[in-house]
């Protein structure tokens, strides 16, 4: 193990003192919502909009971002957490200028981490916070540990839902469990694989009722993006849909939401939000949770 690059003591200094960071999580409790396509064609819509983009895959799936992307990870952040690595040499390019943080066994270890791993990934986010305007995060599906961390750790929280039935009970699943156990009262909504608008508006509607009735949670609707066949035939060309048919029915509403997620006001906080996550993060891990 080198731990040569490891700063003395574990404060991370000044942190990202000019420009806050956007930290977004893209989560929704159940699986095949289309979490990962939304997540990588965002990250690529931002980019587009001239922000600096990374997109980190917390999730250990079949479907990664990397293999969305017929991207190849020679190096994950368990090379970051044991100090070989920092996070510069493991992240991937992306389309237009998006990096990405593959996944790796690492992100579910960091809900449990030494504290030589806690001191290398403040390290490794000291380094990341000059390279970014916007981090986006991929979660796995479902309520585990992992994904309540990172979706907890995040200023801005998107929900995916779609018009199946669990969809729904499954969102308000996650969104109980964030607001009610870790304190996360704003949600956005995305209503993906729509057959119209009103089928958004209609998911959107029932979510939100029973939050309004049972939770003391904030939802907002970001808008819906249509079923395209396009999204399945990018997939298996291993492109991003939004540069496989830019001009898609998905690709033009993914396009409009970006242009909202980008006015959405960051906080000015002294030292950013990429130390806010990762002190979150690691509260997280210390807290047990
Ligand atoms: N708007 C859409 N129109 C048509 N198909 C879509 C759309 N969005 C996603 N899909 C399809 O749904 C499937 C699941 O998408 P994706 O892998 O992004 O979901 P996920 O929520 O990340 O899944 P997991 O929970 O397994 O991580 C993919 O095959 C994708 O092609
Ligand atoms: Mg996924």
């Amino acid at each position: 193990m080198n731990l040569v690059k490891l700063p003395q003591n574990r404060d991370p200094g000044p942190m990202n003192a000019h420009r806050p960071i956007k930290v977004i999580a893209v989560t929704g409790g159940k699986g095949g919502v289309g979490k990962t396509n939304l997540s990588v064609n965002l990250s690529i819509a931002l980019a587009e909009l001239r922000r600096r983009v990374v997109l980190m895959d917390a999730d250990l799936g079949l479907a990664n971002v990397d293999v969305l992307l017929g991207l190849q990870a020679k190096h994950t952040i368990t090379d970051v957490l044991d100090g070989s690595k920092g996070l510069r040499d493991i992240l991937l390019n992306g389309p237009a200028g998006i990096k990405v943080v593959p996944a790796s066994s690492g992100v579910q270890g960091m809900t449990s981490l030494t504290p030589q791993e806690h001191a290398a990934l403040v390290y490794a986010f000291n380094e990341l916070s000059e390279l970014l305007d916007v981090l986006v995060v991929d979660t796995a599906a479902g309520i585990s540990e992992t994904v309540v961390s990172f979706v907890r750790a995040a200023q801005e929280v998107i929900i995916v839902v779609c018009d199946e039935p669990s969809s729904i009970t499954d969102a308000y699943a996650l969104i109980k469990l964030l607001n009610s156990e870790h304190g996360v009262f704003r949600f956005r909504v995305i209503a993906n694989m729509t057959r119209s608008n009103q089928e958004g508006i209609n998911l959107f509607n029932k979510l939100n009722a029973v939050c309004d009735r049972f939770l003391d949670a904030s939802l907002q609707y970001l808008g819906h993006v249509p079923f395209d066949e396009n999204v399945r035939k990018a997939v298996q060309k291993r492109q991003a849909l939004i540069q496989f048919a830019p001009r898609s029915k998905a690709a033009s509403a993914i396009r409009v939401m970006a242009q909202k997620i980008d006015q959405w006001p960051v906080q000015a906080s002294a030292r950013g939000h990429l130390e806010f996550f990762l002190e979150r993060l690691l509260a997280a891990n210390a807290s047990g949770y």
